[in-house]
């Protein structure tokens, strides 16, 4: 029988993976597709350009997304020591990597804990995979990953295609709409549905949403491929094949966000995969994206330092703001309706 990596164990490969081997899809988000319409004569100052935005009752002062990652291990308390301080002084929105690593062993519970330690006020969002709940988890969980650290919304990521493969993965999805659907009854936070990076298709999106899910984060194909980083981590040459056979799948990001709007119009959309910047998170928003999340770019910046993750997000910030002004654009909301172009 294939032996089945302890969690601390992967969560440590995930980190080393993704820094270090190419493990990016085979795909295009589809974002380079559009194009914004240039206003030589804006009528606007760069300075009233205004990121802020509400969301679940909060205000954020940008609308970026440091996308669930990592914890469950000491490099990952370091790492998520770095992602809260930065989405604290920027006032953007954070979510942790999945926290059953804490349920299953209390020790960890602390690589987590951190976030709110240091980011008291920061949007900050726990994180499951939402097939727990076929194998034991069930409202208690839920609960205790939202209370260890306070967080604002659960994340229940959706990672079919990553369980099927690698050794030893929990595959049994059948059934899971209806435990979620208990789960958004019962939790008095707002729940996300999250993708891991192939997308949502419209039958998800609408599945979702007679849930009760109160926003998706799409986690399209274009960035990270999750069959690359399982091929990698591959304990034989039959698990290595299967999952190099999907490096060209999934919905990619854009046809995702359209997916979810076409499906079910008035759902919070969050943006990720394969999100290079703020130009992409703008070409998001303007889809119908609320907000727009990466993963690997902040990562990296958390390899370095707070300040390099803080210098990251500044430039992502900038990024927008130029975009508004330069689309004669002063709110979001107003962003949403700008008019984007096909190449
Ligand atoms: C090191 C690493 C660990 C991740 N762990 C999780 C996780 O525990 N839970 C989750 O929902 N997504 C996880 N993700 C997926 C990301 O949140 C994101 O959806 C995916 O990587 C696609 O975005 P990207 O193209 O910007 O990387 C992880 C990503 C990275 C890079």
């Amino acid at each position: 029988m294939t032996k089945v990596a302890p969690i601390d164990k992967r969560k440590s490969e995930h980190i080393r993976i993704n820094l270090e081997e190419d493990v990016s899809s085979g795909m295009t988000t589809g974002l380079e597709r559009y194009r914004f319409t240039h206003e030589a004569l804006p009528e606007l100052s760069l300075a009233d350009v205004d990121l802020g935005l509400t969301l679940f009752k909060k205000h954020l002062r940008a609308p970026i997304l440091i996308s669930s990652m990592t914890g469950g291990t000491e490099e990952a308390r370091k790492i998520n020591q770095c992602l809260a301080e930065a989405a604290q002084e920027t006032g953007i929105a954070m979510g942790v990597g999945s926290q059953r690593a804490a349920i299953e062993d209390p020790k960890q519970v602390a690589t987590f804990k951190i976030c709110r330690t240091v980011a008291s006020d920061a949007m900050l969002f726990a994180n499951l995979g939402a097939v727990q709940l076929n194998y034991g988890y069930g409202i208690d969980e839920c609960q205790r990953v939202v209370d260890m650290i306070e967080a604002d919304a659960l994340i229940l990521h959706l990672n079919p295609l990553q369980e099927a493969v690698q050794a030893g993965g929990d595959t049994n999805f059948a059934g899971l709409a209806k435990k979620i659907e208990k789960i958004c009854k019962k939790l008095e936070v707002p729940i996300i549905a999250k993708e891991v990076g192939w997308g949502i298709s419209e039958r998800t999106a609408k599945l979702l949403a007679n849930c009760g899910i109160s926003a998706i984060d799409v986690a399209g194909a274009g960035g990270t491929s999750w069959s690359q980083v399982e091929m990698y981590r591959a304990p034989d040459e039959f698990t290595r094949e299967l999952a190099a056979t999907f490096v060209d799948w999934g919905i990619s990001t854009t046809d995702s966000i359209l997916n979810v709007k076409k499906a079910a119009p008035e759902m919070t959309i969050f943006a990720s995969g394969g999100i290079k910047n703020g130009l992409d998170i703008a070409k998001s928003i303007a889809l119908g994206a609320t907000l727009g999340g990466m993963a690997t770019p902040f990562l990296k910046a958390a390899m370095v330092s707070t300040d390099n993750v803080v210098e990251t997000i500044g430039l992502i910030k900038s990024q927008i703001e130029t975009v508004m002004f330069s689309t004669n654009t002063a709110k979001l909301a107003r962003l949403k309706n700008t008019e984007l172009l096909y190449k």
